[in-house]
């Protein structure tokens, strides 16, 4: 029971990482609110609560943190975890809408859930995870998805900015970079034999990570576990960042 009385905020909770963290927050005795456009298609435990929203519109979130409030009166943890991947294409090929998309939801997004968030977490002394990507770390061959890459690059930086900007109020920020993990997002890398041996060739553990790898390791950089780490910067990735 390590979030034993705690308040969390998962935003994308509704399926692959953030249901896996969601999950295991309400199993180590958090009330998690989880939050995405569309409800999720998963039976929770009775301490996760959904609401729905768009990270793309202010008000929508706006509306999470203040129902969280009113509903639980506090708030411990922010999870900025949802985030969408473009299709693949050179950068040249991109629309100034597709690029905009993409970091409206990965980077805005996250902005605008830390700002609404942050004042609650004053009164709570409490943190922040944010969910960026190895590819935030290292530009990768023949992954040509150029907002997204800057978008997890952003997120790597302000995760120390933040960090740097709040220690004075005792919240602490974090990162975790997975690698490839097998959720909806991967499902199109992951269909066939081949795709999915070059997959598993990309992380010298010999296997592509499962939303339960990441969840473990947001676990502790949100618990007391880790009260004295701030600005820190996981790859949760099976060695892949390393070759
Ligand atoms: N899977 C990987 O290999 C991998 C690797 C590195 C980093 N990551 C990062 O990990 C995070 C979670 O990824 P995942 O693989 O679990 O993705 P996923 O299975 O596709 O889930 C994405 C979540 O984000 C939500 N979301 C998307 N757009 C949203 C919006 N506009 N407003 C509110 N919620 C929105 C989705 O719900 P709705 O669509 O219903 O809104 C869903 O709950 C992402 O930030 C991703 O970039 C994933």
């Amino acid at each position: 029971m390590k979030l034993a009385g705690k308040v969390a905020i998962v935003t994308g909770g509704s399926r692959g990482i953030g249901r896996a963290v969601a999950t295991l927050f309400a199993q180590h005795g958090a009330q998690v609110v989880i939050t995405s456009r569309n409800k999720s298609e998963f039976e929770y435990s009775k301490n996760i609560l959904e609401i729905s929203g768009d990270i793309r519109k202010t008000k929508d979130v706006e509306n999470v943190v203040k129902k969280t409030i009113e509903t639980f009166g506090r708030i411990d943890i922010l999870i900025n975890n949802a985030g969408i991947l473009p299709k693949i294409k050179p950068l040249h090929e991109i629309s100034e809408e597709e690029w905009n998309e993409v970091i409206d939801v990965n980077l805005t997004g996250q902005f605008r859930f830390t700002k609404t968030v942050i004042p609650h977490l004053m009164k709570t002394s409490g943190c922040i995870v944010n969910v960026s990507s190895d590819a935030g770390l290292k530009s990768f061959e023949n992954f040509e998805a150029d907002a997204y890459t800057a978008s997890k690059g952003a997120l790597v930086l302000l995760t120390k900015a933040w960090a740097v900007e709040y220690a004075k109020y005792k919240i602490r920020v974090n990162c975790v970079c997975p690698g490839i993990i097998e959720t909806d997002m991967t499902k199109p890398w992951l269909e066939n034999d081949a795709d999915r041996a070059m997959a598993v060739a990309e992380h010298p553990i010999g296997r592509i990570g499962m939303p339960d790898d990441v969840a473990k390791a947001i676990l502790y950089l949100a618990s007391e576990d880790s009260s004295w780490i701030t600005g820190a910067i996981l790859p949760v990735d099976g060695g892949a960042i390393t070759k």
